[in-house]
């Protein structure tokens, strides 16, 4: 690695860490008393890859967290950030809007899955975080049917296992109770129905991945009519959810019926493709992945590569219309962020688009994940006794491990982290799941590294004993 991310890292070794002092930085979803005693700090990245503070390099196979989608060290990004930093770091949110919002909205309306595009072409509201997104496209549902003539809808139908963010909202849109249930009462008006798993199925063996979408998606139905559809808003999903809950692929067929079923019974449909959009799944979002369009989308994460924090809710133009009139009527979206359309934000987000569309990085993620999909499949061969199901789509792949002859209990997954770790690969590895999603910048030879050592995990885990 280069002389300067060496100079940098030399300032932060871990002998020189306070660790009382870390013990009071409060770190997601984590115990900071353990923290503190195994501190791991990231001082550098370069390429795909980041270096910690004990000078250990490790390949990022999870792009941070779904965010790192250009690699770190992005000059065309750079670039643009500084020049917008210099040029106006921030305008008044309440009284306008900057150049790089603009440009930003420009692209994002190009890039909107073109069936959300209809007559009048999306809509965009910029925010700074995947939960600010999820929440506004959830009070942007029911603002909609207040102005829309349907005053009474206002529940939110949810999966179980799915994760939408933090805040309360969309933390009761959430399925998981592991990070719910502490903060509880949430917020009322939200239902939660069970995920299209085919894996670990909750109809059991019987049905396969299309028939178990078939009849998730008839359950949605069901809820939407037994609730009474005039008090049903919005249904919200991920195209693809990786929860600590679970992972789940749900086949095309799922999408169509949840498409229509919400159309039959006038409720809007909303995409969280935070993790999903800007080219994840081998295409622009999951809508175009799957061919069916939502109403409302949510995007964040990789939406700017991760050099400032930025999300975006995409608006289908037939929505957005309900929100347009007089001033005196306050059909406005009443809702607001600090930093949305931050123009620093904005203009990282416009070159991260342009970076993708001129370097090709969909077509790019199409091919790759393609490979990467196929040599995790040779590794389930491999290792019939670890793995059971490979799955995903574009760069966004993992496998699951054998319920039986690994069983969700004794954690395989974790096993595999702390091997990951010691070897120098960063994924998301649930107790019985393991996730890839690489930079889409990722080349041939570095994918091949992140499977030589994934490999490696798998050998060292095969031969160790289980706890
Ligand atoms: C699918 C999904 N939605 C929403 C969020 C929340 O995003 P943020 O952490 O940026 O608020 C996340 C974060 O992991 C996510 O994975």
């Amino acid at each position: 690695m280069t002389a300067t991310t060496t100079a940098t890292t030399t300032a932060t070794t871990t002998e020189t860490l306070d660790k009382e002092l870390l013990s009071h930085l409060v770190l997601d979803f984590r115990q900071m008393a353990a923290f503190a005693e195994a501190p791991w700090v990231f001082v550098c990245g370069e390429g795909i890859r980041i270096q910690d503070s004990e000078g250990r390099w490790y390949l990022d196979g999870l792009s941070g967290v779904f965010v790192n989608s250009l690699g770190y060290g992005n000059e065309r990004v750079l670039e643009a950030a500084l020049a917008q930093l210099k040029q106006l770091h921030f305008a008044p949110p309440l009284h306008g809007t900057n150049p790089p919002s603009i440009a930003l909205a420009e692209r994002l309306r190009r890039v909107a899955p073109a069936a959300m595009r209809g007559e009048h072409g999306v809509s965009v509201k910029l925010l700074s975080g995947g939960s600010e997104a999820t929440e506004a496209a959830m009070k942007i549902a029911r603002q909609y049917w207040k102005q829309a003539g349907h005053p009474r809808k206002y529940k939110i139908v949810a999966r179980y296992g799915a994760y939408h963010g933090a805040t309360m909202g969309a933390l009761s849109a959430g399925g998981g109770w592991e990070r719910k249930s502490v903060f509880e009462p949430l917020v009322a008006g939200f239902l939660h129905h069970h995920p299209p798993q085919a894996f670990r199925s909750l109809f059991g063996k019987e049905l396969d991945a299309t028939a178990c979408g078939i009849a998730s998606a008839t359950l949605v139905e069901r809820t939407i009519e037994a609730e009474d559809p005039e008090t049903i808003a919005a249904v919200i999903v991920e195209p693809i959810s990786v929860s600590s809950a679970g992972y789940t692929v749900p086949p095309p067929a799922y999408y169509q019926l949840l498409r229509e079923a919400c159309d039959r019974h006038n409720v809007l449909l909303i995409y969280d493709e935070i993790i999903t959009g800007f080219g994840r799944l081998g295409e622009w979002f999951g809508a175009d992945y799957y061919g069916v369009a939502p109403d409302l989308l949510c995007c964040g994460k990789s939406m700017g590569g991760g050099y400032a924090p930025l999300a975006a809710v995409l608006i289908a133009g037939r929505v957005w219309q309900a929100f347009l009139g007089g001033v005196e009527e306050r059909k406005e979206f009443h809702h607001g962020h600090t930093f949305g359309g931050n123009p620093v934000a904005a203009a990282v987000g416009a070159a991260a688009i342009d970076e993708i569309e001129s370097r090709g990085l969909i077509a790019h993620a199409r091919d790759q994940g393609a490979y990467l999909a196929g040599r995790l499949n040779g590794l389930r061969e491999r290792y019939p006794e670890l793995i059971a199901d490979v799955r995903g789509a574009g760069l966004l792949q993992g496998f699951e491990f054998d319920p039986v002859r690994q069983p969700k209990a004794s954690k395989p997954g974790k096993r595999f982290e702390a091997l990951a770790r010691e070897r120098g690969l960063i994924a998301r590895c649930g107790d019985e799941f393991v996730v890839f999603a690489p930079p889409l910048v990722t080349t041939r030879d570095e994918l091949d590294e992140i499977l030589d050592v994934t490999d490696a995990c798998l050998q060292d885990l095969a031969a160790a004993p289980r706890p």
